[in-house]
């Protein structure tokens, strides 16, 4: 029997409709949460994004600036761009697409975003603070993985959850989430990378299997024990002929196989993506509280 399918889709709006009502709480104390997204240059899958991102944010309440930039902007301009949203005080969370344009270093960037509105979670204070098992910014897609779990009813306490994929987006943050002692961890984690050995012998051994190695439709049935819960963070673009635009998007995992015999698995797209769109606007939400308490104190 096919598995069940994990609808980040249905699971994310009931994540947003939750927030629209502590948007409402902060807008009658004078607050409205403001999220400034920085875009540089034409990447048009970073445009994508930042679009959804927006529309997202106005869907909810959340007051949206897109500030964009060709791709020759000089390194020193974002960054003075940075400095001036860090001091505005209708901003509450920043983010700067990436990947950025090779002049501008991605680790400037991070480490100029002042981190209490970095809603990204990439500051070196907010990994920190996670490592450290404190409250802070996670990083979105992370967080929205362990969300999708607990919502569908996979906590992954004292599950082995193997990870496939050690990337400082999704890989390398995800394993302390899941390891950690707290609601949502609690987790036996491996993270699999390019030299591990034997893999498939690894994967086969996942209660919870996470791919997000970037890789389309590497996943086969195979490499799955029966049962397994499969959270498929890839997105990649395949050519397909039938369809308007010329290409389709397929995840890390082959669906087809894997869903026969997986007890649960997340769709691509519908899965994962609308997830993490939800812990930003999260995030976001989350610092105009802060901050307009921490100023409401002062
Ligand atoms: N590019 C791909 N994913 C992300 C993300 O989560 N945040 C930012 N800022 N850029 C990205």
């Amino acid at each position: 029997m096919p598995g069940e399918i994990i609808d980040g889709k249905k699971i994310s709006t009931e994540i947003k409709e939750g927030l629209k009502q502590r948007i409402e709480e902060l807008k009658a104390k004078g607050s409205t949460p403001g999220l400034a997204a920085v875009l540089v240059g034409d990447n048009p899958a970073s445009e994508v994004y930042v679009k959804m991102k927006a529309k997202a944010c106005e869907k909810v309440g959340i007051l949206s600036e897109v500030h964009r930039y060709q791709q020759e902007l000089p390194e020193s301009e974002l960054l003075s761009k940075i400095d001036q949203l860090n001091r505005e005080e209708t901003i509450h969370g920043i983010l700067v697409q990436f990947p950025t344009p090779e002049q501008i270093s991605e680790e400037k960037v991070i480490l100029a975003i002042d981190p209490t509105k970095d809603v990204d979670g990439f500051h070196p204070f907010n990994v920190g603070m996670m490592l450290a098992g404190k409250p802070t910014f996670m990083p979105c897609t992370p967080l929205g993985i362990v969300e999708l779990l607990m919502r569908s009813g996979n906590d992954p306490s004292g599950k082995h959850v193997v990870i496939l994929g050690r990337g400082s987006l999704v890989g390398r943050p995800l394993a302390p989430m899941l390891y950690q002692k707290a609601k949502g961890g609690n987790a036996t984690v491996t993270v699999c990378h390019t030299r591990t050995h034997d893999l498939p012998s690894v994967t086969r051994q996942a209660d919870i299997l996470v791919a997000a190695m970037g890789k389309a439709k590497f996943v086969t049935a195979d490499m799955v024990k029966p049962g397994v819960v499969v959270i498929d963070v890839g997105t990649n673009r395949i050519e397909d002929p039938s369809t308007k635009s010329g290409y389709r998007l397929v995840g890390d995992v082959d669906f087809d196989s894997v869903s026969q015999v997986a007890k649960a698995i997340t769709p691509v797209p519908g899965g994962v993506g609308p997830m993490t769109i939800a812990m930003l606007l999260s995030n976001t939400v989350r610092s105009c509280e802060m901050l307009s308490t921490d100023r409401s104190t002062d």
